[in-house]
C-alpha cells in the first residue's frame, strides 16, 4: 500500500522558550526536526514524507533541502508546506498536497524526535492489517483526576477542587506516529474544518476527530523514547536518552 507520513512541525515552542521553533532547537548536536526525520526514513514505510513548517520559515526548509540531497536514492518523496496557526491546520496543509494513490498516513510529531523505527512500522503493520486508525499508547503511570475551578468560599482554600478520578487500568497516554486510512482521515479533517472557535481548540490529536466519526482507533504499544518534547525537563531527557541506551 502506499503510504505517506506527515511531520507537522510548525509549532513555535512556547513552552520549551528557546525563542525559536521547537524544531530547530538543538538536540545531541542536531535539530530536533532532522532526528525525527531520520526515525521516519529509517522504518522505510514512506513513499512520501510531508512536513509542515512554520510559515515564513527560511532556516528548517535549508536544513530539509540538505537532508533531501543526502538522500539515498530509492528514499522517500520529500515536500515541505507552510503551517498554520493550530496543529490541525497544520495536518491539513499536509493533507492537501498528498500525492494521488495515497492509501494510507501516518501522522507524526516533530517534537516526537527519538520515536523508534519500530513503531512507525507497527503502526503500518496494523494499518495493513484492516485498522482504519491506530495510534501507539502507553499505560499511564500517574493517577488522573478531573478538576474544576473552585468557587464561593472553598476559593480561598484552593483554586481547584477534584470532581473525579479516572479507573487508571483504562487510561492510555497517547503517542504518535497515528496511522489512517487516508479517506479516514481527510473526512475527520474536513468534520474539524466547521468546528467552532472553543471547539477547535480542544483538538490534541487526529485520532479524536476520527473518534467523532464513530470509526474504532486501535492501540498499539508505543514506546518511552517516543517522549514529546515539550518542556525543558523533556529536552534533557532526550539527551539523556542519546547518551545512553540509544547513543
Ligand atoms: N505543530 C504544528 N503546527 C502548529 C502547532 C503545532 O505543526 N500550529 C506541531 C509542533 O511543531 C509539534 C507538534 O505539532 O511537532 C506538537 O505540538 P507541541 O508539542 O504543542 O509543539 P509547539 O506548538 O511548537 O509547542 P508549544 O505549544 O509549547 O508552543
Ligand atoms: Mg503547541
Amino acid at each position: 500500500a502506499v503510504t505517506a507520513v506527515i511531520v507537522v512541525a510548525a509549532g513555535s515552542g512556547e513552552r520549551l522558550g528557546y525563542g525559536m521553533p521547537k524544531a530547530q532547537v538543538p538536540l545531541g548536536g542536531e535539530t530536533i526536526l532532522m532526528h525525527a526525520l531520520r526515525g521516519v526514513v529509517a522504518s522505510d514505510v514512506a513513499r512520501q514524507v510531508c512536513i509542515a513548517v512554520p510559515k515564513g520559515d527560511t532556516a528548517l526548509r535549508a536544513l530539509i533541502a540538505e537532508f533531501t540531497v543526502d538522500l539515498v536514492d530509492g528514499g522517500p518523496e520529500i515536500s515541505v508546506v507552510d503551517g498554520g496557526t493550530s496543529r490541525a491546520d497544520s495536518v491539513r496543509a499536509a493533507l492537501a498536497v498528498l500525492e494521488d494513490g495515497t492509501e494510507f498516513v501516518l501522522v507524526h510529531d516533530a517534537a516526537r524526535a527519538l520515536a523508534p523505527e519500530r513503531i512507525f512500522e507497527r503502526v503500518s503493520e496494523a494499518l495493513a492489517a484492516g485498522a482504519k486508525a491506530v495510534i501507539p499508547t502507553l499505560p499511564v503511570v500517574d493517577t488522573i483526576k478531573t478538576v474544576a475551578e473552585t468557587d464561593g468560599a472553598d476559593a480561598s482554600i484552593a483554586p481547584e477542587v477534584v470532581t473525579g478520578t479516572a479507573p487508571r487500568e483504562q487510561l492510555r497516554a497517547v503517542q504518535t506516529p497515528q496511522g489512517f486510512e487516508l479517506a479516514t482521515l481527510v473526512r475527520a479533517h474536513e468534520a474539524a474544518g466547521l468546528f467552532d472557535e472553543k471547539q477547535a481548540a480542544a483538538v490534541t490529536d487526529d485520532a479524536m476527530l476520527v473518534e467523532l466519526l464513530g470509526v474504532p482507533v486501535h492501540a498499539v504499544r508505543g514506546a518511552s523514547q517516543s517522549l514529546k518534547i515539550t518542556t525543558p525537563l523533556d529536552l534533557i531527557i532526550a539527551e539523556g536518552l542519546l547518551e545512553g541506551p540509544l547513543g
